[in-house]
């Protein structure tokens, strides 16, 4: 019963990837493919400048839109940031927020990753806010302790508000674009982790928010991923680029949710 509060939903983050013709041939690929497909199961979420073309592009499908970072503050003398407004100005219903890769390489700490998801909430957007650990973490033992420090300052900062709006994404660090996928068991143990330590807090919650599963997804292992009990669909990176990838990791995550 609680899983059908949790159709899957695949999203594919283009990281820094694009230029206006080969998007042209991706959109126009994945818009083909994704005919008939149910709304609010897909997204690609891409560089800032591509949102305009999304928005022309993909307006009325059943392929949604966001971007992979947003800027703490409404607006003022912020060189180089975007608002959450003005994504939502672009129609898009998503934004990453958290990604490993803006931790690992801007810095961005556990506390602004909460700040992030309450600006995109204010403005009309869904936070997809990430977690997941360092092989480092993982061999040490330190999973969860790392998992639930990130996800708590979001608990803590953000609130059950825009927690109610949010997708969660765990993506292990050590899977990221390495092809070395979490098993699925590995992914359904986090999971679980996850959705436990949500429903202490905010027990309303843990039953109908998605947690998706990030770190080399791709069609051929989507199926079995998205099987496991609390893997609510896929954050994908490398495979979103690839239209017949994407498309297979969006029929997998179809299939799951109706066999749920
Ligand atoms: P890959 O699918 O390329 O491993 O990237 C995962 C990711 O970081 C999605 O946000």
């Amino acid at each position: 019963m609680t899983r059908r509060m949790r159709s899957k939903f695949v999203a594919g983050n283009w990281k820094m990837n694009g230029s206006l013709t080969a998007n042209h041939q991706l959109l126009t690929a994945l818009l083909s493919g994704a005919e008939g497909m149910p709304a609010d199961s897909a997204a690609v979420l891409v560089p800032f400048p591509y949102l305009a073309q999304c928005s022309v592009t993909l307006d009325g499908s059943p392929l949604a839109w966001g971007a992979q970072d947003v800027s703490t503050h409404e607006s003022g003398a912020f060189t180089g940031e975007v608002s959450a407004a003005m994504i939502a100005d672009f129609a898009a219903s998503y934004v990453i927020v958290g990604h490993s890769e803006r931790r690992a390489l801007h810095g961005e700490s556990d506390e602004l990753v909460a700040q992030k998801a309450v600006a995109a909430h204010n403005a009309g957007l869904i936070p997809i806010v990430c977690v997941g650990e360092t092989l480092d973490d993982r061999e040490a033992g330190r999973t969860e302790a790392v998992v639930a420090r990130q996800l708590d300052a979001v608990l803590d900062g953000a609130g059950d508000e825009v927690l109610s709006s949010s997708i969660l994404a765990y993506e292990p660090v050590w899977a990221i674009g390495t092809g070395r996928t979490a098993s699925p068991q590995q992914a359904q143990d986090v999971h679980a982790f996850v959705r436990g330590r949500l429903r202490e807090r905010f027990p309303a919650l843990a039953d109908g928010t998605r947690i998706l599963y990030g770190g080399s997804v791709k069609a051929a292992n989507a199926a079995d991923l998205f099987a496991m009990a609390d893997v609510d669909g896929g954050l994908v990176g490398g495979a979103s680029l690839v239209p017949h990838e994407f498309m297979g990791i969006c029929e997998a995550a179809f299939s799951a949710s109706r066999a749920d």
